[in-house]
């Protein structure tokens, strides 16, 4: 069988979320799919990681000794996920620095198959307009339907889309809110198909919790998001904060799945501006300035 033909050389060279390291049994190897290529990877008891282009000699279920898989694709585990390149890939991920705050329960929450684009995923995580409609009376409700004016630019330091002063009013923002209150919301667009969103924590008013989506493009219209959680959280356990993040996300998934056309156009005239908008068009910006073409649709020349 002949290999997929590589996509454009920016996602290539991505680093791309392939499994929670906690869904993995050291030893054994896993398959799954990476920008249409079988891709199989394994650890080891130590927390060695390995990923390769699959082969038949270490087929999946089958044992494995990570360390010792050559040749083997670029790895890092970073965010509770393996990660890995088919290409050549940045030195560097990007920063989460709030992983690493001692009292933060972080969390795996779940990956989920979506029958979608990458792009398409990530502009509604980005889309607060979807809130009451879709999550009615968790994330909003009626009548506080209007997206306030924010603010959209690309942070200073980094090559990467913040959007700023989002506030949204949610009946249930999180596992520990008690009662419905206005929410701020900050979102980061560092990697083309990855965010990390901060919002006002319900339990102490000068932090944010942080949901960061981590998307795997298995193909150009078929993903596996990824969830990670890092929260102020110091009431639930585990499952319980899984359990309403897939409850959020088992909403957004028919929605995402009926999206028309799955690939995102990066024509600007392709769709309507509106307020709510204003972070989507500053992504699609982003991503055509960048000349990414997988999963989306690009302008014509
Ligand atoms: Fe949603």
């Amino acid at each position: 069988m002949r290999a997929a033909p590589l996509p454009d050389p920016v996602t290539r060279d991505l680093w791309h979320p392939i499994a929670a390291i906690g869904d993995l049994r050291p030893g054994v190897a896993a398959a799954t799919l990476l920008l249409d290529r079988p891709v199989s990877y394994a650890v080891d008891a130590d927390g060695s990681a390995a990923a390769w282009e699959a082969r038949a000699d270490l087929p999946a279920g089958g044992p494995v000794t990570a360390s010792a898989v050559a040749p083997a694709l670029p790895t890092r585990v970073a965010y509770g996920y393996l990660w890995t390149c088919l290409g050549t890939p940045a030195a560097a991920l990007f920063p989460i620095p709030e992983y690493a705050e001692p009292d933060r329960r972080n969390v795996a929450a779940a990956s989920i198959g979506v029958n979608v684009s990458a792009p398409r995923a990530i502009e509604n995580f980005l889309d607060m307009g979807h809130f009451p409609y879709v999550h009615t009376g968790i994330l909003g409700a009626e009548p506080h339907t209007e997206v306030k004016e924010y603010d959209v630019a690309i942070a200073q330091d980094r090559d990467e889309i913040l959007a700023t002063r989002c506030r949204f009013f949610q009946p249930m923002s999180s596992t520990v809110a008690e009662g419905g209150m206005e929410v701020e919301y900050v979102y980061r667009v560092p990697h083309p198909f990855c965010s990390v969103l901060y919002k006002s924590s319900a339990l102490d008013p000068a932090r944010m919790d942080v949901i960061a989506l981590f998307v795997q493009p298995m193909g150009q219209e078929r993903v596996r998001a990824h969830m990670m959680l890092s929260l102020l959280d110091d009431r639930n356990d585990d499952t319980v904060i899984r359990r309403f993040q897939l409850m959020i996300f088992g909403q957004d998934k028919p929605i995402l799945e009926n999206q028309f056309p799955k690939r995102l156009p990066l024509d600007p005239r392709a769709e309507t501006p509106i307020r709510a908008d204003k972070s989507a068009i500053a992504y699609r910006r982003w991503l055509a300035a960048k000349g990414i073409t997988y999963g989306t649709i690009p302008a014509a020349a």
